[in-house]
Formats: C-alpha cells, sequence, structure tokens
C-alpha cells in the first residue's frame, strides 16, 4: 500500500538520537525525496501538545493522561504526514514513534501495554516503521550528557530508574522484532553511527 519508506529513530534522552539526526539531515543522500519530523510533533496541533507534554508547568500530568496526549498528536501526525508522505514515496525518518509509548509511558510510567495496542489499532493501524534504529548507551554516560547541557523539559528531570526502565523496554521490543529494529551502540562516535544508519536505510531503500 505505502509507497516510500518509513524509519523511525529511538533511544532515550543523552543517547545519540539528536546528533544522529542533525547528521542525516546534512547527508547527501537526504537531500531530497525525504522528509524529516518527529513525535510528538509534526504538525501544527501536535506540536501544540508537545508543547503541554513537555512543559515542566504540568510536572503533575497523570501517566493516562500523558499517554492519550501522545496518541491523539500521533493520530495527527500519522493522517496528515506520515500516510501522504508515504504515498508520494518519500522517506519519512521520524524522530521517535510508538515504541517510545512503550517505553516511557508502559517502562517509565508502568501503564498497561494492552491499553497502548489498543490505541495502536485504533491509531497507529498498519502505518508502522520499515526499520526503527534504537541508540543504546550506559544510562549514566545518556545522563551525564543530559546534565551536561542542561535539563531542558519535563521528561530531562526524571531519575536513572525511570530511564532504566525506559531503555529495558526499548530492548525487550528491539529484542522480539529483530525484522525491523537495528540496534547501535551510542558510545561510538557520531561518524561511526551515520555510516552504520545510511547504510541500513539506503539497503531498504533499493529493495
Ligand atoms: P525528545 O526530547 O526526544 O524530542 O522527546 C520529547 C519527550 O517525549 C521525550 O522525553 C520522550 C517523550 N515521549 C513519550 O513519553 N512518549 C512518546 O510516545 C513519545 C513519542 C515521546
Amino acid at each position: 500500500m505505502t509507497k516510500g519508506l518509513f524509519v523511525s529513530i529511538e533511544g532515550i534522552e543523552g543517547a545519540g538520537k539528536s546528533t544522529l539526526i542533525e547528521h542525516l539531515k546534512k547527508h547527501a543522500q537526504f537531500q531530497s525525496d525525504t522528509l524529516f519530523t518527529r513525535e510528538p510533533g509534526g504538525t501544527p496541533i501536535a506540536e501544540a501538545i508537545r508543547k503541554i507534554l513537555v512543559s515542566r508547568e504540568h510536572s503533575d500530568m497523570e501517566a493516562m493522561t500523558e499517554l492519550l496526549l501522545v496518541y491523539a498528536s500521533r493520530q495527527e501526525h500519522i493522517r496528515k504526514v506520515i500516510e501522504p508522505e508515504l504515498s508520494a514515496g518519500k522517506i519519512v525518518i521520524s524522530d521517535r514513534f510508538y515504541d517510545a509509548s512503550y517505553a516511557y509511558q508502559a517502562g517509565g510510567r508502568h501503564l498497561d501495554v494492552d491499553i497502548l495496542a489498543k490505541l495502536d489499532d485504533w491509531v497507529v493501524q498498519k502505518t508502522t516503521p520499515r526499520l526503527t534504529i534504537l541508540i543504546k548507551a550506559p544510562i549514566q554516560l545518556c545522563l551525564d550528557r543530559v546534565y551536561s547541557r542542561g535539563n531542558q523539559d519535563r521528561f530531562d528531570d526524571e531519575s536513572s530508574p525511570f530511564f532504566m526502565a525506559v531503555q529495558s523496554m526499548y530492548t525487550q521490543r528491539a529484542d522480539r522484532d529483530p525484522d525491523r529494529f537495528l540496534i547501535v551502540d551510542g558510545t561510538q562516535s557520531p561518524d561511526e553511527i551515520l555510516d552504520i544508519c545510511v547504510s541500513k536505510i539506503l539497503s531498504l531503500r533499493k529493495l
């Protein structure tokens, strides 16, 4: 049904996701026919929801509210951006997608995965990534990177047990779906990480 290639990039704060995406955006292979987007976000409504989600003013947000806001933003993003761009044959590279909900809201916040699976039936439907790049690095290294650039939002303020639970859920999902996931060692240099990811994306683009 979809002609393009859907790629998501995941990892906890400080794993190296933003650096990889910055480098992919500058890479010659992705100057045309590629859309870079992000979650939560990617449309005006979804970006407005993102502001609510990450704001420190909302430190008392219910976990279920967080989940429903994420899926409301995802509905906008998928229907208005991801599906049309894939139908037009583009490579869509999203900074986070639904695995982040399993990692943060189920892993980190302990919500029931069955609720997420039901939401996926309604919202994600068949629009799942062909490739998910999971950048993994030791939690303390990631947190040191976050603290050195300065905590920026409500999620950055979480403690190391929270991020351990998030990373562990990411790993469980990757282990269960090795055909979709590429796990990348986030302790490698940015150039090494870039090379591995570019080769993988281009190999799938040719299929
Ligand atoms: P970012 O800092 O990677 O841009 O993402 C913003 C935050 O949103 C990040 O800390 C994780 C969180 N998030 C969730 O909790 N659930 C989700 O489904 C998504 C996509 C992001």
